[in-house]
């Protein structure tokens, strides 16, 4: 079906745009009063997750509420390791935590590589139903965790600061590592394409702990398997979002995805110099930047778009917005980035 906004694809594509593309991570679940709603009606996020006419509606409310050029499928990174045999809970305000976590080979031998079509039906279903709520108005997009990161949850069984056990399995094993990092890359291959089946319009894979590794560390564990999967989908556009991974945007600079991810810590002048034109750019405001008062949320949101002129951006916060945001603040950032005209500004 033809897209009746499809500035997000356009701009990758790197076609003229009338505006820039606004969407926020972590849009859908966190923010809105209306989810709050239809979370309360359910035992909690996963059954929510489960339950694919409920997961369509809070994927959709941004878009109603909040006017983003983007709906993300709401689900969560950690459906993965569910899906290859390590399941999760959701632990009211405190996180992730898995009951069994993998430590050693015999671990191992209880994971396989999940077919989503089965394991993960409910998220394609999610995104069938999404689809037809959304009746082409914004591009649809799917995602899942980089190897890195989903690894990370599977070796150290919840969140954590430092994630030292996950990082200690590199030293101690790195062959055991490398064999659940590639059971884990086959697993998002096949689920992102099963997301591409259902319908999803443009990918994007979550390193969220980027950051916490050496930059050796980073090329050895995280940057082939992210390229492996970039490689792989060659359906949709890919953008691969690694937070803290400054040290890495060479690298992605030469990968194979279409738009590159950036927090608020990163440089755009030096990004863009290294990019030089072979990326579109997402991100990057600071999520604090909207406890700001209103005009100096309009003015940071206005300095980030200049900062990015000249190139292929969509703009977006640097990381996910935080729970105890104002909707009236993303609402702000939004309007701010929908009447902003570069050429006349600039
Ligand atoms: O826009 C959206 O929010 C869509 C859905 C979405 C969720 N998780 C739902 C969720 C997305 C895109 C994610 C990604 C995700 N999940 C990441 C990568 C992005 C990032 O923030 O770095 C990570 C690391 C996770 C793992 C995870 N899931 C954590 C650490 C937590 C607890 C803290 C938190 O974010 O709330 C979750 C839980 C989670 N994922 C909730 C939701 C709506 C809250 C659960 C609840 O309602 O009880």
């Amino acid at each position: 079906m033809q897209l009746k906004n499809d500035l997000l694809l356009r701009v990758i594509k790197g076609e003229a745009v009338e505006r820039t593309p606004v969407w926020l991570m972590r849009q859908a679940g966190r923010i809105l009063p209306e989810y709050r709603a239809v979370r309360a009606s359910v035992s909690g996020f996963i059954e929510l997750a489960q339950t694919p006419a409920l997961a369509a509606e809070v994927t959709i409310q941004p878009v109603d509420l909040l006017g983003v050029d983007a709906a993300i499928i709401f689900s969560d990174i950690l459906v993965v390791p569910e899906a290859m045999g390590l399941p999760y809970e959701m632990v009211e305000k405190r996180g992730p935590w898995f009951p069994k976590t993998i430590g050693s080979a015999a671990d191992l031998k209880n994971l396989r590589v999940a077919d989503p079509n089965t394991d993960l039906h409910y998220v394609l279903e999610a995104i069938r139903l999404t689809k037809k709520g959304l009746n082409g108005r914004v591009p649809l997009i799917g995602f899942a965790g980089a190897p890195w990161t989903i690894f990370a949850y599977m070796v150290e069984g919840s969140g954590s600061k430092t994630f030292s056990r996950a990082r200690a399995m590199l030293y101690q094993n790195p062959v055991l590592a490398h064999k659940l990092l590639d059971l884990i890359t086959k697993t998002t291959i096949s689920y992102l394409k099963g997301q591409v089946a259902a319908g999803v319009n443009l990918v994007q894979v979550f390193d969220s702990w980027a950051g916490i590794l050496s930059p050796d560390h980073y090329r050895e564990f995280s940057l082939p398997y992210l390229q492996k999967i970039c490689e792989a989908i060659t359906e949709v556009p890919v953008t691969v979002f690694a937070k803290g991974a400054y040290f890495a945007m060479d690298d992605f600079a030469g990968m194979a995805c279409d738009t590159v991810g950036l927090d608020w810590n990163m440089n755009i002048d030096e990004i863009k110099r290294k990019m030089n034109g072979r990326k579109a750019l997402q991100g990057n405001l600071d999520p604090a930047a909207l406890y700001a008062p209103d005009e100096a949320l309009v003015a940071q949101t206005r300095a980030m778009l200049v900062r990015f002129a000249g190139s292929r951006h969509i703009a977006n916060l640097g990381h996910g917005v935080y729970p105890d945001t104002s909707p009236e603040k993303v609402k702000l950032f939004i309007q701010t980035v929908k009447e902003f005209n570069t050429t006349a500004e600039n």
